[in-house]
């Protein structure tokens, strides 16, 4: 396809999406800020990060807030940011890997957003998040075991999600394609999923 039908591509997907928000959800490593961003500046939307937001509302970092708060605090935090955010359509929207699984963030996802799971293997989630180290859950005597853990509990969970897009060991660029493809699909086939009434 040539940049001018692509251009017609992301405009489609724009208006199809009237205030509905993207929502990225999917375990840490997976890509979400990565390929939301890109995804964002496709579609000529603005960009969001939900741990960002908790981030500035809270002044302290994450690790901080587990440190200080416990993971309780965070994701109280974390569930209202997300509602919040959410009155403010169309978006893309990355969230923390444990967002979606508080029920009631998966209700206001789904009242006003498409929610796309970004599913990566162990091997390309472990070698993404060792370059950075900054994740309180991962801090343990054996990272790898507890990510194990973590996917047993949330990947039956993350298939609620509207969309799945594979986070493959490819290029950021082929990801975004990918998403592209899907949700434009997705929009062809249920118009009206997620339309905020
Ligand atoms: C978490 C993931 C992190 C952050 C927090 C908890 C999780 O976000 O929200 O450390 O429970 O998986 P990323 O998924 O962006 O790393």
């Amino acid at each position: 396809m040539n940049n001018q039908d692509m251009h017609s591509v992301y405009a489609n997907i724009r208006s199809k999406l009237g205030q509905r928000s993207l929502v990225l959800i999917g375990m840490m490593g997976a890509g979400k800020t990565t390929i939301g961003r890109r995804i964002a500046k496709k579609l000529n939307l603005p960009f969001r990060d939900a741990d960002q937001e908790i981030e500035d509302a809270a002044n302290l970092t994450v690790p901080e807030m587990f440190e200080l708060h416990g993971e309780a605090y965070f994701r109280e935090g974390e569930k209202k940011v997300i509602a919040r955010l959410l009155n403010n359509g169309p978006q893309v929207l990355a969230t923390g890997g444990g967002a979606w699984m508080n029920e009631e963030t998966r209700k206001v996802i789904a009242a006003r957003g498409i929610s796309i799971w970004l599913q990566a293997e162990i091997a390309i989630l472990m070698e993404r998040v060792q370059r950075r180290s900054h994740r309180p859950l991962l801090k343990t005597d054996n990272p790898e075991k507890t990510m194990r853990a973590l996917i047993d509990q949330r990947y039956p969970v993350y298939k609620l999600a509207d969309l799945t897009v594979p986070s493959r060991d490819a290029p950021h660029d082929a990801i975004v394609q990918d998403l592209v493809d899907i949700l434009e699909m997705h929009l062809e086939r249920c118009p009206e999923q997620g339309t905020i009434k």
